[in-house]
């Protein structure tokens, strides 16, 4: 239907996964990316699973001369805003970094927008805006009360967008992990995985000795951190049910992806070999500073509003994650 969409951070994880979303739905997707933290391969994984050529435009999203040509070459009708930096640790190490580039970028973004007449964009927020939960499962209307640069960055471009003459729609994602189904495409990370989807793959196909397991002697069920894993491709499909809620009106969003259910760290690394076939030795380690018990989102408002709910469990979660970690055991080809 020649609808174009401009994604910035489309060579991500999680926009590589939607761009396929969106070519199966019948958008025509262009890429915005710095290659900062992707490879250029994804881009031809990208075309031999949608069957479609899809425009990359290499350049950092602060560069305002940059965006503006892209824009006039690129007319659009909406964009989703992947683009930033998403390491939490980092973040505390390089808090100007992490200003410049996730809320600075933004910023240069919307303003290329305006200029343009490009009225609707979705936003890649996170559920780190909450802080420590003070109720579960989180609702949109907890308090905001991020506990990192990095969350301080999501909760103010929230408020940028909040402010912007544009219809808006912010997506507090929870633990988005697995893989496309063909493990084409999948989770890349660099150097040592911060997550704990990641580092769990990489011990089950022998890159790693054992996961270290931060903690259990949380006020869990067996004492570990719980989570809100979510499918990347249920969690692509929720930039759809976004860009459809945006066309279909004049209001803006700000609504939780996530599947409203928790699950431990030893339950994904039971899940996982279960997947694998292969063991996931771990040891206890101490708790990781910064890390609440348990984390999971009232996922109600996207189903009543979206239409959207996340479908897969975990046991698909693994298996897509294993097809692609097991394909692609050193990750992207350079
Ligand atoms: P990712 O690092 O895989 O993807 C981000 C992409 O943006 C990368 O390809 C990177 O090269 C690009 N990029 C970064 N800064 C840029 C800039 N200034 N200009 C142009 N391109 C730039 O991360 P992801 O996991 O796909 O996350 C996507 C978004 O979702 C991020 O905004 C992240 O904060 C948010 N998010 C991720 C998670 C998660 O667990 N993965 C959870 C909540 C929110
Ligand atoms: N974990 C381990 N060992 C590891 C890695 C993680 O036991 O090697 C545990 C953690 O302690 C936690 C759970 O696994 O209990 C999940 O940890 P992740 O790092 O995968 O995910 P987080 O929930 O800590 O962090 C994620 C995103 C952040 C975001 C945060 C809140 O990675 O960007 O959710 O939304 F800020």
């Amino acid at each position: 239907m020649g609808r174009r969409v401009l994604v910035t951070g489309g060579l991500g994880y999680i926009g590589s996964h939607t761009c396929v979303a969106l070519c199966a739905a019948g958008w025509q997707p262009t890429i915005v990316d710095n290659l900062s933290n992707a490879k250029l391969s994804v881009l031809s994984r990208l075309s031999e699973l949608t069957g479609k050529a899809i425009d990359l435009y290499q350049a950092d999203l602060r560069d305002a001369e940059e965006m503006k040509k892209i824009f006039e070459k690129q007319p659009c009708d909406a964009v989703i805003h992947f683009a930033g930096l998403k390491a939490v640790g980092e973040s505390v190490a390089k808090p100007q970094l992490y200003y410049d580039n996730n809320v600075g970028g933004t910023r240069v973004l919307l303003d290329a927008m305006a200029r343009h007449g490009v009225r609707r964009i979705v936003f890649s927020s996170s559920a780190t805006v909450y802080g420590t939960p003070e109720r579960l499962p989180i609702p949109e209307d907890h308090r905001l009360r991020p506990e990192s640069p990095y969350g301080e960055n999501k909760a103010e471009i929230e408020r940028l967008l909040a402010a912007s003459a544009l219809q808006t729609a912010a997506l507090r994602y929870f633990n988005p992990i697995g893989a496309h189904a063909s493990g084409r495409i999948g989770e890349d990370p660099r150097g040592i995985p911060n997550n704990l989807l990641p580092y769990v793959a990489q011990v089950a196909v022998g890159q790693r000795p054992n996961l270290v397991v931060h903690g259990n002697d949380y006020a869990t069920p067996d004492g570990t951190g719980v989570r809100d894993y979510i499918h990347v491709m249920d969690l692509a499909q929720g930039h759809l049910a976004a860009l459809a809620f945006l066309a279909g009106g004049s209001e803006s969003i700000t609504v939780n992806l996530g599947t409203g259910r928790g699950y431990s760290v030893l339950e994904v690394v039971q899940a996982f070999e279960r997947a694998s076939g292969r063991p996931v030795p771990y040891e206890i380690g101490p708790r990781r500073p910064g890390d609440v018990a348990s984390c999971y989102a009232d996922a109600s408002l996207a189903a009543r509003k979206l239409g959207w709910r996340a479908h897969a469990g975990l046991d698909e979660m693994c298996a897509d994650a294993w097809r692609w970690q097991s394909g692609n055991p050193r990750g992207y080809p350079d």
